[in-house]
Parts: C-alpha cells; sequence; structure tokens
C-alpha cells in the first residue's frame, strides 16, 4: 500500500471551526456549493503534510477570523508497512510554527515537507496556470518547490541561496554609493555560485525526466502535438563564474544581480510555439495538469512512492473525454482528493467507486464511502 492520508482535522483552519474529514485510497470526491470550504480543505491537507500552504505564503491568513491559533492534525497510513504516521502542525501568529511527527518536533520544515510528515503531496489550484500563463518565478517556485519536496538539501539551498544574492544586492549598492570597495565583490561572488551551483544542478537533474514525462501526459491530456519542457539559463553553470565577474559595472549600476538560477526561467512548449505567449487558456491549463501530472510521476520515479493528488476544481472546463479521463487517472492512483462544486462531472460508476464528502458551510457532513470506502475510522 502506498502512503495516504486517513483523518484530518482542521482547528481554526480559515472557515473551519473544528471538523475532521475522513478519506479513503483511490479517489475522493469533496463536493459543495461555491464558498463552502472546498479550497480550505484541500489546503488543509496540505498544509498538514507539508507544513506551509500552497496557496499563500503568509500563515496567518489560514487563521480562522477572530481566533488566536490554527492546528491541523492528520493521520497518515505508511506505504512501507501498515503503520501510521501522525502529524500535527500548529501555527498562532508571532510565534514559530510547530510541526510535530507523532507527538515530537520536526526536525525543520524543510525535512518535513521532503517526506518527514509521511507522504508527499502535489497540487492542482485552477491559479496555478501562472505557472504556465505567469512570469518567470512562477515557473521556478514550480521546480523549487518539486525539488524541495524531493530532498530537504535542496529546500536549504534555495533558501540561503535567496539570501546570498539578497546580501550581494546590498553590497552591490553600497558600492555604488561608495560606502564599499568593489574588491569585497569577489568572496559574495564565490558564495553566490556555490549555492547556485546546487540549484542549477538539482534543476538540470529534474528537467529531462520532467520533459519526458510532460510529452507522455500531453499526450494522454491534450493530443499527438510535440509538448516540450526546455530549461533556459540565464547563465550556464559552465560559465556561472564568468557572467556573474562580466556583470560587475553592470550589477552595481543597478543594485542588482542579473545572472543565476533566480533569473532562469522554463520554456513550456506546444509544437515549437510557446504557451507562455501564444497558448490559449484551455491549452495553457491542460498544460499546466500535464506539468503537475509530470511532477507526480517524478516524484514516483524519485522516492517509489505516489504522492497524494490533492486537485482543486479541476474537472471544471473540460470536455467530457478529458473528465473521464482524469476520473479513471485518479481512481487508479495511490490517493486523489479532487474538489468539484458539480458531481455530474463524475460517472455514477466512478461515484461508486470513490468517497463522496461533502462539504456545506465550513461544515463536512456525511462522508459516505463507495467500493474503496475503507477509511480506518478512529
Ligand atoms: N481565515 C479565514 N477565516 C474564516 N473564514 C475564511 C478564512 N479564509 C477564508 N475564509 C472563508 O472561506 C470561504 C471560502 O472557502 P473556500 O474553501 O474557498 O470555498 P470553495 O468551496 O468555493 O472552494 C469564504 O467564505 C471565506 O470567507
Ligand atoms: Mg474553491
Amino acid at each position: 500500500m502506498t502512503p495516504h492520508v486517513r483523518a484530518l482535522r482542521m482547528v481554526n483552519f480559515r472557515g473551519y471551526a473544528d471538523e475532521t474529514a475522513l478519506f479513503a485510497p483511490g479517489l475522493n470526491i469533496a463536493v459543495g456549493e461555491n464558498a463552502q470550504g472546498k479550497t480550505n480543505l484541500l489546503e488543509a491537507i496540505s498544509f498538514a503534510l507539508t507544513g506551509s500552504s500552497p496557496r499563500t505564503s503568509t500563515d496567518a491568513e489560514t487563521v480562522r477570523w477572530d481566533e488566536d491559533f490554527t492546528r491541523v492534525e492528520g493521520r497518515i497510513a505508511l506505504g512501507s508497512d501498515d503503520g501510521e504516521r501522525s502529524v500535527a502542525v500548529g501555527y498562532a501568529p508571532g510565534q514559530k510554527k510547530r510541526l510535530t511527527v507523532d507527538g515530537a518536533s520536526a526536525k525543520s520544515l524543510a525535512d518535513y515537507a521532503a517526506g518527514g510528515a509521511g507522504a508527499r503531496v502535489v497540487t492542482f489550484f485552477p491559479d496555478d496556470i501562472r505557472i504556465v500563463k505567469g512570469a518567470p518565478s512562477d515557473r521556478r517556485e514550480f521546480l523549487d518547490t518539486l525539488l524541495s519536496s524531493l530532498r530537504p538539501s535542496y529546500a536549504r539551498a534555495v533558501g540561503e541561496y535567496a539570501k546570498a544574492v539578497q546580501q550581494r544586492n546590498q553590497l552591490l549598492r553600497r558600492i555604488r554609493d561608495g560606502f564599499s570597495s568593489g574588491k569585497t565583490l569577489e568572496t559574495w561572488d564565490r558564495k553566490v555560485v556555490e549555492l547556485g551551483t546546487r540549484l542549477l544542478e538539482g534543476r538540470a537533474g529534474a528537467i529531462p525526466p520532467l520533459d519526458e514525462n510532460f510529452k507522455r501526459s500531453m499526450r494522454a491530456l491534450y493530443g499527438p502535438e510535440k509538448a516540450a519542457v526546455g530549461y533556459s539559463y540565464s547563465a550556464t553553470p559552465e560559465d556561472y563564474s564568468e557572467a556573474l565577474k562580466n556583470a560587475h559595472s553592470a550589477d552595481v549600476e543597478r543594485g542588482t544581480t542579473s545572472v543565476g538560477p533566480h533569473r532562469d526561467d522554463f520554456e513550456v512548449s506546444l509544437d515549437g510555439v510557446d504557451l507562455n505567449i501564444y497558448g490559449s487558456q484551455g491549452q495553457q491549463r491542460l498544460a499546466t495538469l500535464a506539468l503537475k501530472f509530470a511532477a507526480r510521476d517524478h516524484v514516483r520515479s524519485e522516492t517509489g512512492e505516489d504522492p497524494i493528488l490533492l486537485m482543486d476544481d479541476v474537472m471544471s472546463e473540460l470536455d467530457e473525454r478529458r473528465r473521464d479521463y482524469l476520473a479513471e487517472y485518479f481512481l487508479e492512483s495511490a490517493q486523489a482528493i479532487v474538489s468539484t462544486t458539480n458531481l455530474e462531472y463524475f460517472e455514477e460508476g466512478v461515484i461508486g467507486r470513490a468517497r463522496v464528502i461533502r462539504i456545506y458551510g465550513g461544515t463536512i457532513s456525511d462522508t459516505t464511502s463507495g467500493g474503496a470506502g475503507e477509511s480506518g475510522v478512529g
């Protein structure tokens, strides 16, 4: 059995006062009208399993209005044996977030997010279309989040690199304003290159498998056109040091660091056409979904375990053929938790094999289970 979440309790999380949801392996459908709490539920699962919200970097936003803390607790069935792990994430604004695994403090957020909690997640929120449609920073964030979920050392490198670039930028401005000499720059360059190279190595290793997986997902989701993901460097690993050095005077003038992984991008294309610029809304949405499926395959091949799929409102805007394809895909996944306003997006036979969770006004009512519904209530 692959890891899956059995139960989630949310205390003061967004609109939820104190609610518990039970999940089954395979497909779980969270159904409810608009603004009832579907997205909040998926966000809470991700919060419990990774220690962070996939929707906001401001944890305080997840605290229920007029309350002073939030807490989510999860019970996770592990992949290796019939073991179970209890995890909890607690946050009170102004205090350090508390992450616990079976009652003990997690080593770090990076460790918790990279498997420490017992299961990884791949999320899809409608707003994720930014990855294809939006700025390079949206694409870098997608890559960095994926790689961080695989290795805590990558997550740490991302944080340290960002800090090093920030400090280099401060120095650049001091040099520009005559408070520091240009000589000190070389020391910072070495530090920046050392950390930045770790990011470049991580990304360079992930792009070829992602490209492979993306091609396959796009064939299934979209059509026979040739899809591709290709990395574009602001400076290649071989030229990185040299490029940074060559940029010295321009960087001093502008007070920012112009080359390195924080300036890189990747292109998502279909038949050679950049979907960021020329893609239709529909193409961009399907490409985003295909990237998420590619991420799932990558996690599977790197860790030997399927991540849990958390997919918000994923069925809308799709035609019937694609909805049917997705339903099968989710049924065959270790665990997929999918939200919808419309249960009719799923065929009777599919609903019969899924667990249906009804959400109304921040309460989770009557979780019925179908054929697969063995969720270990307790
Ligand atoms: N921090 C919060 N405290 C209380 N309610 C919140 C908080 N954040 C969002 N909400 C409420 O959650 C509701 C939306 O829930 P959501 O999960 O996005 O709905 P949907 O079912 O459409 O996905 C809104 O009514 C919003 O006001
Ligand atoms: Mg929603």
